[in-house]
């Protein structure tokens, strides 16, 4: 077994708690490719209620500096690839954020898509894997997105691929869709811990049935997005999902969390 770094296992016990094993990210660098997003149109106002309750903040340079209060306590988990946006090829990523300024934001990991079944999966994989050489120097976990754009059906084969070639790699970290079948399958084949994100906005019940599964299927927590912030109570559901993922609530109690603190 690897023996890790103390500034690699710090920054990794500020992102998955140590008491219960798992993690709340919360997912705000949708505008690197999408521009301003539904409910991050005015990303200071949206995000301030909700940073007390999320573990880590996964961002883009751009908005860390412009929308974040550097008072603000939340480890910053900063999302160093881009390149195209949402007219273009989406898997024609690279890396675009150095490690020097991932480092001077004081961020506790950094994240990049790769693009498995894309027509650039090649470079978005060896990509990641030259990030991964660059943050084992700094001691810095590296997390890898797969699974992002349409080309392939999200079923637990190929999320399996995806995320298993993600680990090869080195990645610390992966964040994949959940799969209603054999997710569990998605989760074992992968050594290191699986976050899911949430896709695109659903009924907030269903939202948390969702994170209910992933939990009970092995994942590691969350790295969600719009079903937070595109919800009609951010707070509310933020506070449920957290219930789900840290507390192992059920999706009944979770849900009333989210609707009794609704306005
Ligand atoms: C897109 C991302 C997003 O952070 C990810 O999709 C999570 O957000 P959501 O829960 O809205 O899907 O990495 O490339």
């Amino acid at each position: 077994m690897v023996k890790m770094d103390w500034g690699m296992k710090n920054r990794l016990s500020k992102i998955i708690s140590p008491k219960t094993g798992k993690t709340v990210m919360l997912a705000v660098d949708h505008g690197y490719f999408q521009g301003p997003t539904t409910g991050l149109r005015a990303p200071k106002e949206s995000l301030a209620p909700l940073l007390p309750y999320a573990d880590s903040l996964f961002v883009t340079r751009g908005i860390l500096r412009n929308c974040i209060d550097a008072n603000a306590n939340i480890p910053i988990f900063l999302r160093v690839s881009g390149g195209p946006s949402i007219l273009g090829e989406l898997s024609n990523e690279d890396i675009t954020t150095s490690m020097k300024e991932a480092l001077r934001l004081n961020a506790v990991g950094v994240g990049m898509s790769i693009f498995v079944g894309a027509k650039n999966e090649d470079r978005t994989i060896s990509n990641l894997g030259r990030l991964v050489n660059e943050a084992e120097e700094y001691g810095i976990p590296v997390l890898a997105i797969t699974a992002v754009g349409k080309e392939m059906e999200r079923d637990a084969r190929y999320l399996g691929l995806a995320c298993r070639i993600a680990a090869e790699m080195g990645a610390h970290m992966v964040k994949t869709y959940y799969c209603k079948e054999d997710f569990k399958k998605v989760v074992e084949g992968c050594p290191v811990p699986v976050v899911i994100a949430g896709g695109k906005k659903i009924p907030e019940r269903d939202a948390l049935q969702m994170a209910r599964n992933a939990i009970d299927e092995g994942a590691a927590g969350v790295d969600m997005g719009r079903n937070i912030f595109q919800s009609d109570n951010p707070v509310g559901m933020i506070k449920a999902v957290r219930s789900v993922v840290h507390e192992n609530k059920p999706v009944d109690e979770a849900f009333e969390i989210y609707s009794s603190s609704k306005s």
